[in-house]
């Protein structure tokens, strides 16, 4: 069988791995997931049905009959663009609870591995290289201390003109990443077998430049 190599990113919130991930498989030429999109996603869809975050059965059926269609760098759900929808803080917070739900995490399983088609897969979230791509070629853990990535976001926010306080993002930041790495079904947390790449003094070029050595020294 012809195996199609992984680049699994994984990382706390706020830490540019996204933006980091988007530009190694564009230089690579492979596919991208972004896998935090999904339970975005699926809490949006969650939030339309009135259904409850917290009811695992119901928000696992939601995520196992998720219509989505990622096209041309937009996200649309049955049909209906929701790249910026799905960015919306409350949807950020509803996502991190249907996120803890072990049959929801089940439910996004397969739909995940989907994306892993030649030439190959860059993929970005928590557990990516601890659950869903368990044998990729490279993992990666990207992080940043959490006042650089409180700066990163409040700097995103006001470019798009939204007011923010470096205070409360950086108190935010804290409080999901406890959570984020506390929760019992993939919490987050550097593997042993995972690269670490603290990017708190790097900027986004040489994090990408970083990647792509380590890979190519794989492949070499
Ligand atoms: O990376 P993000 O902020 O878009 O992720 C949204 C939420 O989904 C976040 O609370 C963590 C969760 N998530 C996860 O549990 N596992 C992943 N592989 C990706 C995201």
């Amino acid at each position: 069988m012809n195996r199609i190599p992984v680049i699994a990113i994984d990382g706390p919130s706020a830490s540019g791995k996204g933006t980091v991930a988007e530009r190694v498989a564009r230089v690579l030429g492979f596919h991208y997931l972004d896998s935090g999109a999904l339970y975005r996603l699926v809490a949006l869809a969650a939030l339309r049905a009135g259904a409850d975050p917290e009811d695992e059965a119901r928000v696992a059926e939601l995520a196992r009959a998720l219509d989505v269609r990622f096209e041309s760098g937009r996200i649309y759900l049955a049909g209906e663009d929701v790249t910026d929808a799905i960015r919306a803080e409350e949807v950020g917070v509803a996502a991190s609870r249907v996120a803890a739900l072990p049959a929801v995490r089940e439910a996004l399983l397969e739909r995940q591995r989907r994306f892993r088609q030649a030439p190959g897969l860059v993929a970005d979230g928590r557990d990516m290289g601890s659950v869903v791509f368990t044998d990729a070629d490279l993992k990666v853990f990207l992080t940043a201390s959490v006042e650089a990535r409180a700066q990163r976001r409040y700097k995103q926010l006001m470019e798009k003109g939204i007011p923010a306080s470096i205070h409360n993002l950086s108190r935010d930041l804290h409080e999901r990443d406890a959570r984020d790495a506390a929760r019992a079904v993939a919490p987050l947390r550097q593997m042993p077998d995972a690269r670490l790449l603290d990017t708190t003094d790097m900027g986004v070029d040489e994090a990408v430049n970083q990647v792509l050595a380590w890979y190519r020294d794989l492949k070499s």
